[in-house]
């Protein structure tokens, strides 16, 4: 292999005539360009030589293909020349009227992943043989594009038109067994077997001892004309009312349409056409920045690469059984981490292990979970007492109340009882760390693991180090959270930490707007369609007043500056009204915990504005949806430009996957600051100084950060200078 080369295939041809042609470029065996040329010049060869009369597609180290590199459509997006030139080069001139329309027949043998372009190759070979644990699919649409090597032509007519929409619109993947039901592939073969069947199956197709089928011009799966159109047009409605913020997914059931009403050839080349606009699109250039932020946030600058290894957790303690704490427990054993809860007396130890045993229930109830898994993973897990058992854990993970002395306490028999190499780490999202550890000797290997919650559902995890943490705990740390599944996100020390620091205005801004006119509901609804999964009103709801002011009180005293104080949750909190928990808060909920707007608001808001002395300012009264969002966000990108400039994020890239997984920012948005700076610093500063002189002085004002960038017209990702992550 050249060293300039990203991947490879080798060609081997055997003396039963077969040419067995490996796509070799680790760690997934990705479509680069330079496995594509390669793999279009075996297929030239073999296809020219004499001796050989079939071929056979694999993949090196039991992978087939993760798919075509994601790197090579981002440097297509950022502007660089296309490899090929002429458009449908690799699929119809190829793909098509190369391999698929061939004498010599091609059978794809899949291990590991067929995905995307890899699969859509296997697509085009006369047959398929897959291992039973293989996972084939065509996610493209996740990253939004849609598929370009015919995959949008071929899989209907492999698998029916409403399987082929699922798998391609839902990014669904299918395991062997099920494409094997669904005639995706031709047969189940096992891992040491799987090359030798498939030349035996391409020798059979020459021989004409087993049909050679062109995926492309298979009819007998496909619905008649009218079903299908009617499948379509349930699809795009379907479409529109889920994503109505996402163009490509209607762009791809135009092309199947395409294919299905003019024929397989027209879908081809309407694919072909299509591709440079989705490529193009702002989703599409959001999404992939999005999937390498995600890969990134676990690579960090004087961690990760300074030669450490992470140390392996084999057993974990937790103490308090709380709401946290058993969501903690709950995401562990679910990982295989055998796990001990200790609580302070037995009553609260049975409660906690029932929460356990509670969230895994749900998963049987809905399905996920066998009941022999269930007893398999709860096995994992045992109560205890007292700190005896404490004495062979490699990390424990402290969730019990806010309450400083107690957690003090706590950390010096954690120091008594727990071996020395033991990480200690705290679900505190208030307390001082350095505090907590005060009365220790193990500053080192004290570190902050803040779940959100329900823990073992919301994805994000915020790893907090305080200036005497250790890389190797921190690598440690991180290690486990990617194995539980969580986006393991490092953070610095300060109220909030990142995600909860960045969010504090998104209320706080809503609210002010209220205050001077304008509609709640109207909010939400803006917030809503911007793609959030629910407004800030709607948020306050869920989360309940009572943790909501809590909160405020918090933000309120570390930036009193900026912090905007509306009367109006607290009244509604007076009348009974706490949030969904109560049934009623800015919304009214039925026995289904359907939100209801409720007239009834107006007079708390007109009482809070009484309080606050603010007037109604006609403009806010009529706001477009656009000056909505950007009221209601810019704050929040202000702010976020503080976590930045302090260091408390390493990296802007580390808060753009925070807000999406964290708060549900929308990640074909590409997450905050991404999206921000697709509008530009200049002009989100003018915003900010325009409502900072109009509506309120010090809420609104653009910080140092923000100032900096916008004069420079420099993009708020660009790396901060003598970034310095710290306490
Ligand atoms: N999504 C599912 O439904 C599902 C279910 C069970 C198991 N899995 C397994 O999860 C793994 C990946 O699935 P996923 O798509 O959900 O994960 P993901 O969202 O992390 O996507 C990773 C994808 O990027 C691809 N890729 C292509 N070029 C790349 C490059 N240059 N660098 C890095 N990655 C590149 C990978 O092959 C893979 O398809 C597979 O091992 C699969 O077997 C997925
Ligand atoms: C905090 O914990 C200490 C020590 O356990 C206890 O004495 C004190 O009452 C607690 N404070 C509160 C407010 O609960
Ligand atoms: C830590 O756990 C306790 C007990 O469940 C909970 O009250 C508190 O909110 C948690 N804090 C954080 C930051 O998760
Ligand atoms: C950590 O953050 C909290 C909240 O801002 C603060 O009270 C504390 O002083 C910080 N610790 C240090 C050492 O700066
Ligand atoms: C608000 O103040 C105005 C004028 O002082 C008064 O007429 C009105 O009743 C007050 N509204 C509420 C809800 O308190």
């Amino acid at each position: 292999m050249g060293s300039n080369t990203e991947g490879q295939t080798v060609m081997e041809v055997g003396s039963d005539g077969v040419a067995v042609i490996t796509i070799i470029n680790p760690p997934v065996n990705s479509i680069s360009y330079d496995v594509l040329n390669s793999l279009i010049e075996n297929l030239k060869q073999a296809l020219h030589r004499d001796d050989v009369k079939a071929l056979v597609f694999t993949g090196e180290k039991g992978k087939f293909s993760g798919g075509f590199d994601i790197n090579a459509f981002r440097r297509l997006q950022s502007g660089r020349k296309a490899e090929y030139s002429r458009p449908g080069y690799a699929s119809v001139e190829i793909l098509t009227d190369t391999l698929e329309a061939a004498h010599k027949p091609s059978v794809a043998a899949i291990d590991g992943l067929a995905l995307g372009g890899g699969l859509e190759i296997a697509l085009a070979c006369h047959a398929r043989l897959s291992t039973p644990t293989a996972w084939l699919g065509l996610p493209e649409l996740k990253l939004g594009l849609v598929p370009a090597f015919g995959g949008t032509q071929r899989l209907p007519r492999l698998v029916g038109l409403t399987k082929a929409l699922e798998m391609m619109l839902a990014s669904k993947q299918v395991k062997g067994e099920e494409a094997f039901t669904l005639g995706l592939v031709d047969a189940i073969v096992s891992p040491s077997e799987l090359v030798k069947t498939a030349r035996q199956w391409a020798l059979d197709i020459a021989e004409c001892r087993r049909p050679r089928v062109a995926s492309l011009y298979k009819t007998d799966k496909l619905e008649p004309l009218g079903k299908a159109k009617e499948i379509l047009k349930i699809s795009r409605e379907q479409a529109r009312k889920q994503a109505p913020n996402l163009k490509h997914l209607l762009v791809c059931i135009d092309v199947i349409e395409e294919g299905i009403v003019s024929g397989p050839r027209a879908g081809l080349w309407k694919e072909v056409d299509v591709f440079q606009g989705v490529l193009h699109s702002e989703t599409s250039k959001s999404l992939i920045h999005i999937f390498y932020a995600e890969h990134g946030t676990s690579k960090v600058t004087g961690v990760t690469d300074i030669g450490l290894v992470p140390r392996r957790v084999k057993k974990v303690a937790i103490l308090g059984g709380g709401l946290m704490g058993s969501g903690i427990a709950t995401a562990l054993i679910l990982s295989n981490y055998p796990v001990i809860l200790k609580e302070v007396n037995e009553k609260f130890l049975q409660a906690g292990i029932g929460r356990v045993r509670a969230n895994l229930q749900s998963q049987v109830k809905k399905g996920k979970m066998t009941q022999e898994n269930f007893d398999k993973t709860i096995s994992l897990l045992r109560g205890v007492l007292d700190y005896e058992n404490f004495r062979d854990v490699d990390m424990v993970i402290e969730a019990v109340i806010e309450n400083l002395s107690l957690k003090q306490q706590i950390f010096v028999e954690l120091e008594k009882y727990c071996p020395p190499h033991c990480i200690l780490a705290t679900n505190t999202s208030t307390i001082d760390l350095n505090l907590i550890g005060e009365r220790t000797k193990s500053q080192h290997r004290i570190v902050g693991a803040h779940f959100f919650s329900p823990a073992h559902i919301m994805p994000l995890l915020e790893i907090v180090h305080t200036k005497h943490t250790s890389p190797q705990v921190i690598l440690d740390l991180l290690d486990v959270g990617k194995k539980i599944k969580k986006t393991p996100v490092v953070v610095g020390n300060c109220t909030g930490f990142a995600v909860n620091r960045m969010f504090f205005p998104y209320s706080q801004s809503a609210h002010l707007l209220v205050e001077r006119g304008a509609n709640l509901y109207q909010i939400d609804n803006a917030i809503t369609k911007f793609g959030m999964p629910m407004g800030p009103f709607r948020l306050s709801d869920l989360v309940g007043f009572g943790t909501s002011l809590a909160g405020r009180a918090q933000f309120s005293q570390s930036y009193p500056e900026r912090t905007y104080i509306s009367m109006l949750m607290s009244l509604l909190q007076e009348d009974g009204r706490a949030g969904e928990s109560t049934r009623k808060g800015y919304y009214l909920y039925d026995d289904k915990r359907k939100a209801k707007p409720d007239p009834e608001i107006q007079k708390y808001i007109e009482k809070a504005r009484n309080i606050s002395g603010a007037s109604i300012d006609p403009k806010l009264e009529k706001l477009q949806e656009k000056d909505i969002v950007e009221m209601i966000f810019f704050p929040v990108v202000n702010e976020a430009c503080r976590v930045l400039a302090e260091g408390i994020a390493y990296k802007a890239a580390d808060l753009d996957v925070a807000s999406v997984k964290g708060m549900g920012f929308p990640s074909y948005r590409g997450g905050l600051i991404f999206w921000a700076d697709s509008l530009g610093s200049k002009y989100i500063h003018s915003k900010l100084e325009e409502w900072s002189s109009k509506i309120h002085g010090e809420f609104f004002k653009p910080c140092a950060y923000l100032a900096e960038r916008a004069a420079k017209g420099a993009p708020l990702s660009s790396p901060v200078e003598q970034a310095k992550a710290r306490l």
